[in-house]
């Protein structure tokens, strides 16, 4: 291969609307369901997160993650003009069709683009990055911006305390750039999976084209969030540690060569297991989930633009990004910012 891709700038949006933990216990408190700060936090390690305001309906997903882009491209010194494709990494979308890509597209004025969405739940940013990769290296584009952004406060059942405490809505992106095969500053390898095998441990059961939303599957809830807690923690835990090793390995690499470990962020305690297992110093782990919870595809690319913007991270620096999410779907990006 002639041609590698390199991040190039990186933005980040959350709404205005803070969701305290105090908020939720009292929201949820009307359907006969308890909860509190305290063990929230201790399980979780999240203090708030944001939601979209419901009453202003130009606050959209498309919307935060137009805003990411905007930064993202900003950062990169590109304008709109120059993206060749769009890769929208969702699975809380504006509608299903036409895809949350276009919309962006439009509010973007990103002409020349073609454009389109990634479901990989929380590994979408990934997938996301991963597949630009994929045209940057054959030559079909120069410049991609890859968004991953969610509204899950859309998808949450409120009656489900395990689950409705866990999610926030946010906007991530980062505009990727082709350039020569050797440069250093590159993503260096990825490491992809699935399993469907696991398909039953987060899902939302209707909405699709397989079960209607009719009104008794609506008052079951059944077009929101499903998820089988426990299990998910200890899959994710394995899962994050395995991909990790794999990129480490691929690159005859140890922990010792990293700078900065961006793991996906649903729980601070996963965060914490992972990192116990693999030996990482947890001051050189990105961290967002106290502030914002699981923004699902959004998180990696927020904690990362935060990291960028407030200089922690370094030109050179070398980042394994580590993810997983309903699917069950994961994934490992080494690179060197
Ligand atoms: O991207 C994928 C998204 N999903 C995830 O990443 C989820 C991963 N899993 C987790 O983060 C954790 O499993 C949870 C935060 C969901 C739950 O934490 P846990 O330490 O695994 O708790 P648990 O499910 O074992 O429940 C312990 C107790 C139960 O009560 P009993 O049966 O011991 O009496 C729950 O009913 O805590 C209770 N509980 C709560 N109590 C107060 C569950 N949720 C709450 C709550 N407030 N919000």
């Amino acid at each position: 291969m002639k041609f590698a891709a390199r991040m190039l700038g990186t933005g980040s949006a959350h709404p205005e609307k803070r969701l305290t933990n105090d908020d939720i216990a009292r929201k949820i408190s009307q359907f006969g369901v308890e909860t509190n700060d305290r063990w929230i936090r201790d399980r979780t390690g999240i203090r708030e997160r944001r939601v979209i305001d419901v009453q202003n309906s130009a606050e959209t997903n498309s919307s935060l993650g137009t805003q990411a882009a905007r930064q993202a491209l900003a950062m990169a010194g590109k304008t709109a003009a120059d993206i060749d494709q769009i890769i929208y990494a969702t699975c809380t979308p504006d509608t299903i069709i036409p895809s949350t890509a276009c919309w962006l597209q439009q509010k973007l004025g990103a002409d020349r683009a073609w454009a389109m969405d990634i479901n990989a739940a929380c590994s979408g940013f990934i997938y996301g990055i991963v597949t630009a990769e994929q045209f940057i290296r054959s030559g079909h584009a120069k410049t991609i911006l890859v968004v991953g952004a969610e509204v899950l406060s859309q998808f949450v059942n409120w009656q489900d305390r395990s689950s409705c405490i866990l999610f926030g809505d946010g906007a991530g992106a980062a505009v990727l750039e082709q350039v020569p095969a050797q440069t250093a500053r590159r993503l260096l390898s990825n490491h992809l999976l699935s399993n469907g095998d696991l398909n039953g441990l987060f899902l939302i059961p209707a909405g699709g084209s397989k079960l209607e939303v009719t009104p008794e599957r609506y008052h079951q809830n059944l077009h929101k969030i499903q998820m089988n807690g426990r299990e998910i923690f200890k899959v994710a835990v394995r899962t994050l540690v395995e991909c990790a090793q794999q990129a480490l390995a691929k690159n005859q690499m140890t922990i010792g060569d990293l700078d900065w470990f961006v793991p996906h962020q649903a729980n601070i305690r996963i965060i914490e297991a992972v990192a116990e297992r693999l030996q990482f110093p947890m001051d050189r782990i990105l961290i967002n989930v106290d502030r914002f919870g699981n923004t699902s595809a959004a998180t990696i690319p927020t904690v990362l633009d935060e990291a960028l913007r407030n200089g922690r991270i370094q030109n050179g620096q070398t980042i394994l990004f580590d993810a997983f999410g309903a699917g069950l779907t994961a994934g490992a990006v080494l690179l060197r910012w």
